[in-house]
C-alpha cells in the first residue's frame, strides 16, 4: 500500500516533487509527512515521541522542555567501516575511503531500499546548510522514516518552509534518503530505537550529489547535512569550484583592546572542538572574550580582498556529553538549561541527566543509558562514552554576532591539533604554508568512542578529515596547497596544537580547556606579529614558545612541566616519521612534491638531532 501523494500546495518545484513521489514508490512509507519546521511540529513529533517510547520527557522544573532518547546498543557512533564514496573511477575515492562503483552499490542498496519504510511515516525535511539564501549556503532534502531526524534536524540546521521559498521552482538540492531500515509489517509492535543491527551502510554519490543512508538513526549516519553533505559532499564541491570544506570550529577572539580575531581549528572527532569553540578566558585574561561561530563545520571561501572567510553551515550543536561541567565548558552547561534532545545519557531519579565528568561525585542511583539501575560501584559506565546533546546555537551565551552572518567571518589563522600523549608538543607555528598543510597532513590522533571501533589506537587522521573526504586525500592536499598558493601573503598562519600529553603516571600535564587560552594568546600576537610579546624558537618542524613567552598570570604551571609538554625525543621522532612514511606510500597516487620534499628535510632535521 502507497501513502497517498499530498504535498503541500506551496512547493512549486516540480522535480524535487517528482523525486519525492519516486521515493515513495519505492520505499513504501504508510505515511508522507511535509516537514514545515515550526515549533508546533517540532513539540507534536516529541509527544508522539514520548508516546512511542523513543523520548523521555525530563523534569520541565529541572530541564524544561527537554528530552532524553536512549539508542540502540548496535547504534552509537558513525559507523566508518559502512561508509562509502561510490565515485564512478576507484582513484576518485582514494585509498582511505571505502569504495564500490555507483553501479553495483545502487544494485546492493535497491532491494534493501524497497519497502524499508512500510509501516512507518515518511518525513520530507527541507534544510539549508548556511543562512538562508546565502550564496554560500546549500540546501539540501532529507526524507526519513526517523521523527528522532526530523527534530534533531530543526535544531541542527535551518529546517522547514523557508527552503521552500529560496528554491523555487527549480533551485538546487542535494537529495538524501534515510531508513533506520527496520520495517514494520502489518500488526507488528515498533521499538524504542528501530534501526537495523545487521546492515548499515552511509553511501555518497559524489558525481551525482546523493546521499543513500541505511540502517542506523545514530548522529552523522542518520542526521544527514552534518558529516554527509557538509562534508564529503561539500568537500567535492569545494574542490571543483575551489572552496574548502572542513571539519574544524570556528571562533572569534577579542583583545582588551578591542582587536578581534578569527581562527579555524581542525580536532578530530571528540578532540575538544567544542570546548574550544566555548572557551572562558582564565583569571590574568581580564578583557579578553572568546566568541563561538561554530563548533564542527567550516565551510571557507576565498573573497573578492584576497582573504578567507568562513561560515558554519550548522545552526546547532550535536556535542560530546561526557567530560563536559561546569569547569571544562561553563557556556556549554548553559546551553544546555532547556530545550535540548539528549542521546545515551543517564537519568536521574528526579527526572535530570547525568554523565561521566558532569559532577565530582556521582548520584547514588540513576537509569543506565541502556535502561538499567546504576550505582556508582556497578563497574558499568551510567553514559555511553560518545553520548551526546543536540542544541540550537541560539542557546549558546557565547554566540558570536556575526556567527550567522551570510559572508563568514575573515580567518586570521588555522589551528591543527590531535590528541598525542607524546611526540607532539604542545604549540608549533609553522614557518610556511607548505610547513602547515604538512603539519595537517601527517596529524596523528588517538581514536575516541565517536566513532564505532577500537578506541586508543593512534592513526593518521589528516586534517581531521580522515571520516569525512569526499575524494582522494593526496588530491585534498593539492587543493590546500593550490589555495594558499593563490592567497599568497594573505594566507592565514597555520598552527598545530597538542592538547593532550601525558607524564608517566598516564595523567595529562597540561590543565587545557580554558587554560589553552595561554596558547591562544600566544598564537594571535604571533599573527600579529608582535616581537614584543611573541617570542619564539625554531626547532625541527617550526618555532614554538618559550617559557617565558606565554602568559603565566595566576597560573601554577611549571617551567619543568612547560619542558614536558614540549619536548621533543629524538627516538619518539624516529618513530613518527616512519609513520609519516607508511602514510605517504599509502597516499602515493597524486601526492604533490612539495609535501614529498618537506618530509626528507624534516628527516634529515630528526636524525641530526
Ligand atoms: P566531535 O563533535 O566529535 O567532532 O568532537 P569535538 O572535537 O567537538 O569534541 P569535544 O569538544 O566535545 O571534546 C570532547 C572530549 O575532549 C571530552 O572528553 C573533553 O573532556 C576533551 N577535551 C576537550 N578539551 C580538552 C582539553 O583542553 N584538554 C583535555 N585534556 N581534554 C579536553
Ligand atoms: C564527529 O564524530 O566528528 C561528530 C559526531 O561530530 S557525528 O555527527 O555523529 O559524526
Ligand atoms: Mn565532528
Amino acid at each position: 500500500m502507497t501513502a497517498p501523494f499530498n504535498p503541500p500546495s506551496h512547493i512549486q518545484h516540480p522535480q524535487l516533487l517528482a523525486w519525492v513521489r519516486a521515493q515513495a514508490a519505492l520505499l513504501e512509507p504508510a505515511n508522507i509527512h511535509w516537514c514545515d519546521g515550526s515549533e508546533d511540529e517540532y513539540n507534536a513529533l516529541c509527544a508522539q515521541m514520548v508516546q512511542s517510547g523513543t523520548l523521555k520527557r525530563l523534569n520541565p522544573a529541572l530541564r524544561p522542555n527537554s528530552y532524553l532518547a536512549c539508542s540502540d546498543p548496535s547504534d552509537v557512533a558513525r559507523v566508518e567501516d559502512r561508509t562509502y564514496i561510490c565515485s564512478l573511477n576507484k582513484e576518485d575515492a582514494g585509498p582511505t575511503n571505502n569504495w564500490m562503483h555507483p553501479d553495483d552499490m545502487r544494485a546492493t542498496l535497491n532491494p534493501l531500499f524497497k519497502g524499508a519504510m512500510r509501516g512507518r511515516t515518511m518525513y520530507v525535511v527541507p534544510f539549508s546548510m548556511g543562512p538562508l539564501g546565502s550564496q554560500i549556503a546549500h540546501i539540501g532534502v532529507e526524507l526519513s522514516d526517523s521523527p528522532y531526524v526530523a527534530v534533531n534536524m530543526r535544531l541542527m540546521t535551518r529546517m522547514g518552509n523557508a527552503v521552500y521559498d529560496v528554491l523555487g521552482t527549480n533551485g538546487e538540492f542535494v537529495p538524501c534518503i534515510h531508513t533506520v531500515g527496520a520495517p514494520l509489517e502489518s500488526g507488528q509492535t515498533d521499538v524504542a530505537w528501530p534501526c537495523n543491527r545487521d546492515t548499515k551502510y552511509i553511501v555518497h554519490y559524489p558525481e551525482t550529489r546523493e546521499i543513500w543512508s541505511y540502517g542506523s538513526g545514530y548522529g552523522g549516519n542518520a542526521l544527514l547535512g552534518k558529516k554527509c553533505l557538509a562534508l564529503r559532499i561539500a568537500s567535492t564541491m569545494g574542490r571543483e569550484q575551489g572552496w574548502l570544506a572542513e571539519h574544524m570550529l570556528i571562533l572569534g577572539v577579542t583583545s582588551p583592546q578591542g582587536k578581534k580575531h578569527h581562527i579555524a581549528a581542525a580536532f578530530p572527532s571528540a578532540c575538544g572542538k567544542t570546548n574550544f569553540a566555548m572557551l572562558i578566558p582564565p583569571a590574568g585574561f581580564d578583557g579578553w572574550t572568546v566568541t563561538t561561530i561554530g563548533d564542527d563545520i567550516a565551510w571557507i571561501k576565498p573573497a573578492a580582498d584576497g582573504k578567507l572567510y568562513a561560515i558554519n553551515p550548522e545552526a546547532g550543536y550535536f556535542g560530546v556529553a561526557p567530560g563536559t561541567n561546569e569547569q571544562t565548558n561553563p557556556n556549554c552547561i548553559a546551553s544546555l538549561k532547556s530545550d535540548v534532545i539528549f542521546t545515551n545519557v543517564a537519568l536521574t531519579d528526579d527526572g535530570d541527566v547525568w554523565w561521566e565528568g558532569l559532577t565530582d561525585t556521582a548520584p547514588a542511583h540513576l537509569i543506565d543509558w541502556q535502561g538499567n539501575d546504576w550505582t556508582p560501584d556497578c563497574g558499568r559506565k551510567a553514559a555511553h562514552p560518545n553520548s551526546r546533546f543536540t542544541v540550537a546555537a541560539a542557546n549558546n551565551p557565547a554566540l558570536d554576532a556575526q556567527w550567522d552572518n551570510p559572508n563568514g567571518v575573515a580567518i586570521d589563522a588555522f589551528i591543527f591539533g590531535g590528541r598525542r600523549a607524546n611526540t607532539v608538543p604542545l604549540v608549533t607555528q609553522a614557518r610556511s604554508w607548505v610547513e602547515g598543510v604538512y603539519m595537517a597532513a601527517t596529524m596523528g590522533s588517538e581514536t575516541t568512542a565517536a566513532a564505532f571501533g577500537a578506541q586508543g589506537v593512534v592513526r593518521r587522521d589528516p586534517f581531521a578529515m580522515l571520516p569525512f573526504m569526499g575524494y582522494n586525500m593526496s588530491d585534498y592536499f593539492a587543493h590546500w596547497l593550490k589555495i594558499g598558493q593563490n592567497l599568497g601573503k594573505n594566507a592565514p598562519q597555520i598552527f598545530c596544537v597538542n592538547w593532550f600529553r601525558k607524564n608517566a603516571q598516564g595523567q595529562f600535564i597540561w590543565p587545557g580547556f580554558g587554560e589553552n587560552m595561554r596558547v591562544l594568546a600566544w598564537m594571535l600576537a604571533r599573527v600579529e606579529n608582535d616581537a614584543q610579546t611573541a617570542q619564539g624558537v625554531e626547532h625541527l618542524f617550526g618555532i614554538s614558545p618559550q617559557y617565558a613567552d606565554l602568559n603565566w598570570t595566576q597560573s601554577d604551571f611549571s617551567a619543568a612541566q612547560f619542558d614536558q609538554v614540549m619536548s621533543m625525543d629524538k627516538t619518539d621522532w624516529q618513530t613518527e616519521l616512519a609513520l609519516h612514511d607508511e602514510l605517504f606510500e599509502l597516499l602515493a597516487h597524486h601526492m604533490p612534491a612539495e609535501l614529498i620534499a618537506h618530509k626528507t628535510e624534516l628527516k634529515t632535521r630528526v636524525n641530526a638531532l
